[in-house]
C-alpha cells in the first residue's frame, strides 16, 4: 500500500457533485414512467447535443462503437471495401469496418499532431477505397478542409471518430458535425460521460440518419418488420438523461481541461519532452507527451501514487486480432514511435490544482536527475 495519497487518472465524482441535485428527482420520474429504452429523455437528449453540434440529425445509439459500426453500415460499407484509418487510435475505432467484413487500410499518423497522415493515405489508396476515418484523437480537431479536400480528390466518404473531442472546433464548426457522419462516444471517461455505455451519431444527412435509426432499432421498418440485418443498440433513457443534466456545463468543464493543459505545456517548456503540439483545436481529452524514457517517468510517478496511462501502447498494426490481415507492419514509424514513447498525464474536469501541482513537480524531479 502506498501511504501517499494518490492523484487519480481521472475522478468522474466532481463532475455528479455538480449535477447531482438536479438529476436525482429526474431519474426518479424516469424509473416512474420505465421510459428505459429510448424515449422522451433519449428524444430530449438528441434534440440538445444537435443543436450543439450544429447538425441536423442527432441518433443515440449504445456505445460509441456502436455508433462507428451502425455508421458504416447506414454509408453503405460492406464486405470487401477499404476505408483508409489511422494505425495510432483504439481499436474500437475499427470494429465495426472489422463486422462488416470490410478491410480498415491503416496509414500512419502526422509526426506533428499525431492525427492521419494525408499523404500516407494517398499512398495507401487502391480499388474499393469507399471511405475516410479522420479520428480526433486525444481531442485534437484534424483539419476537416483537408481532409473534405482529400476525399473530395478520390470520392470519398467522411465519418468522423470524434470519439474523444466532443465540442473542439474546426473553422467554427463543431467536429463530428464536418463529415458525412460523425460518431461520439460517452462512456463514463470521456469528457461528456454517461453513467454506463452509450454513443451517438450526427449528420445533415436525413436519409443517413433514417438508415442509422431504423439501424440501432433492429432494422424495424414497422413492429416486427426487418427490412435488413438490424442492430440492439438503442441509447437508454438513463444515460440520455445523465448526458443531457452534464451538457450544460461541458463548455466550462472543457476550459478547465483547456486551463490544466496551458499549465503543464508552460511547466514542462524546457524539458526534454515532446509537448501536444500547437496549432488546431484541442479538447483535452486526454493530455501526452512523449519521451523516450517513457517507462522510467512512468514508474516514478507509480511510486508517487500519481496515476497515467499508455494512449496507445500497441499500436493497430501490431494488434494480434489483426494478424492475419496482408500489410507492411514496418511502414508505421511515426505510429510505432508514439506507441514507444507516448505517455498520458492525469487531467480531468475538476482537478485540484494541488493535485496537478504534484504532477508537474514529479515530471520535474524526474528530469532533473540529468535524463535528457
Ligand atoms: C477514438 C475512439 N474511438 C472509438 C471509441 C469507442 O467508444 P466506446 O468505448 O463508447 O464504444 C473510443 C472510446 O473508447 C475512442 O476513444
Amino acid at each position: 500500500m502506498n501511504a501517499i495519497a494518490p492523484v487519480p487518472f481521472v475522478d468522474l465524482a466532481c463532475q455528479w457533485a455538480e449535477i447531482r441535485d438536479a438529476t436525482l428527482p429526474e431519474i426518479d420520474a424516469l424509473f416512474a414512467s420505465s421510459a428505459f429504452v429510448l424515449g422522451p429523455w433519449v428524444a430530449r437528449f438528441e434534440r440538445e447535443i444537435a443543436d450543439y453540434l450544429g447538425v441536423r440529425h442527432a441518433v443515440g445509439v449504445g456505445s460509441g462503437t456502436a455508433a462507428l459500426h451502425i455508421a458504416f453500415a447506414a454509408a453503405g460499407i460492406g464486405p470487401g471495401d477499404r476505408v483508409l484509418v489511422p494505425a495510432h487510435t483504439f481499436i474500437g475505432s475499427i470494429w465495426g469496418l472489422l463486422y462488416l467484413g470490410a478491410e480498415p487500410v491503416l496509414c500512419d499518423v502526422d509526426a506533428r499532431t499525431g492525427l492521419l497522415d494525408l499523404d500516407d493515405a494517398a499512398r495507401r489508396m487502391a480499388p474499393r477505397t469507399r471511405a475516410i476515418l479522420p479520428v480526433h484523437l486525444y481531442g485534437r480537431a484534424m483539419d476537416m478542409d483537408e481532409v473534405g479536400a482529400f476525399a473530395r480528390e478520390h470520392g470519398l466518404m467522411v465519418i468522423e471518430d470524434a470519439a474523444q473531442a466532443i465540442g473542439a472546433r474546426h473553422g467554427g464548426r463543431r467536429v463530428g458535425g464536418i463529415g458525412d457522419l460523425g460518431c461520439f462516444s460517452f462512456y463514463p471517461g470521456k469528457n461528456l460521460g454517461a453513467a454506463g455505455e452509450a454513443g451517438l451519431i450526427a449528420t445533415d444527412d436525413a436519409a443517413l440518419a433514417d438508415r442509422a435509426r431504423a439501424l440501432r432499432n433492429h432494422a424495424q421498418t414497422e413492429t416486427y418488420v426487418h427490412g435488413e440485418l438490424g442492430f440492439n443498440e438503442r441509447m437508454d433513457g438513463l444515460q440520455a438523461l445523465v448526458l443531457g443534466h452534464k451538457l450544460p456545463h461541458l463548455e466550462r468543464w472543457t476550459a478547465h481541461r483547456r486551463a490544466q493543459a496551458a499549465r503543464y505545456a508552460a511547466a514542462f517548456a524546457d524539458l526534454p519532452l515532446v509537448l501536444p503540439a500547437p496549432g488546431g483545436d484541442h479538447v483535452f481529452h486526454l493530455f501526452t507527451v512523449l519521451t523516450p524514457h517513457r517507462d522510467a517517468l512512468r514508474a516514478d510517478l507509480a511510486r508517487m501514487n500519481i496515476q497515467s496511462g499508455l494512449h496507445y501502447k500497441v499500436p493497430l498494426h501490431r494488434q494480434p486480432c489483426l494478424r492475419d490481415h496482408a500489410m507492411d507492419r514496418d511502414s508505421f514509424p511515426v505510429t510505432d514511435r508514439i506507441a514507444r514513447e507516448t505517455l498520458s498525464l492525469p487531467l480531468y474536469a475538476g482537478m485540484p490544482d494541488a493535485q496537478q501541482a504534484r504532477v508537474i513537480s514529479a515530471v520535474r524531479h524526474f528530469f532533473s536527475r540529468g535524463i535528457s
